[in-house]
């Protein structure tokens, strides 16, 4: 595998590839990513991922400064999942100059996850344009555990008529349902006992909603919210959505996704689960 520090470095590289595929990481891979990585070969000939943990993107008292930064390990971890090259920039170097110019996301940003981290998709977006005009890909895949943010991908792509086919993959869990996250790491022993108790109340949640119909899923996200909050958990939001733009479901929608963030101590865990 190759592996370019410098953005000049990396646009030789790519002068010699046909076909990208892409995926960007902040880097801390677990097994989630690398489902990625094995995906984005059956999507192209060449396959190049991104470690580049992106300051835009967290906002003041964040974990910015503690997020894993893992390199030596990711990269051994890449080379085996068959990447064929890692663009890991120095912060000069994706940013020489303060970033002055940003891509601004429309109102979706602001709802669930943009209500708790303002500013957070308007960072994710600028640094993923950033990447992609690095990059240049034909495709660019994402996971679906952070959905929202694969929406606003979804949709800055295609209303800036980039030339990137965008792939959703599923979220990977570990076999107690816990889904992968770096941030797990941050989980103590008794956290982590604790942590797939996110899913299983996504999941009895979704029950619920098919038994009991949408009209009443206002009550029972709530039920499900103290659920979480009786065990010690501090929710962010725990919501019935509609998939089409995350807005609360109208009496017909069909097409729901439970989205849901809480905190477990210091750590900040999301999770969704799609319904329909
Ligand atoms: O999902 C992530 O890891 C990040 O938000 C991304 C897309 C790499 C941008 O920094």
């Amino acid at each position: 595998m190759r592996a370019f520090h410098r953005l000049d470095a990396l646009r030789q590289y790519r002068q010699g590839a046909t076909r990208v595929a892409f995926v960007p990481t902040m880097g801390n891979l677990h097994e989630g990513h690398l489902a990625l990585m094995r995906a984005a070969r059956e999507h192209a000939d060449t396959v190049i991922a991104s470690v580049f943990v992106n300051r835009l993107q967290f906002g003041p008292g964040e974990d910015f400064e503690r997020y894993p930064r893992t390199l030596r390990a990711d990269s051994e971890k890449l080379a085996a999942a068959g990447v064929d090259a890692l663009f890991a920039p120095e912060e000069n170097d994706l940013y020489p100059e303060p970033q002055s110019c940003f891509v601004e996301p429309p109102d979706l940003q602001h709802l669930l996850e943009g209500e708790f981290r303002p500013g957070h998709f308007r960072g994710v977006a600028t640094v993923v344009l950033k990447l992609f005009n690095c990059v240049q890909p034909q495709v660019a895949l994402f996971g679906k555990k952070d959905y929202q943010q694969l929406m606003l991908i979804r949709l800055m792509t295609r209303q800036l008529a980039l030339p990137i086919e965008i792939v959703g993959m599923e979220t990977v869990r570990a076999p107690d349902g816990l889904a992968l996250s770096s941030r797990n790491a941050y989980l103590s022993p008794a956290e982590r006992a604790e942590a797939p108790r996110l899913y299983r109340t996504l999941r009895a949640l979704k029950e619920a909603v098919l038994r009991e119909g949408i009209q009443h899923s206002a009550t029972l996200q709530q039920e499900a919210r103290q659920t979480l909050d009786a065990q010690g958990w501090k929710t962010d939001y725990l919501a019935v959505r509609q998939q089409s733009d995350l807005r609360a479901p109208a009496s017909a929608t069909r097409k729901l996704v439970i989205v849901a963030a809480a905190r477990l101590g210091a750590t900040r865990l999301i999770d969704n689960l799609e319904i329909g």
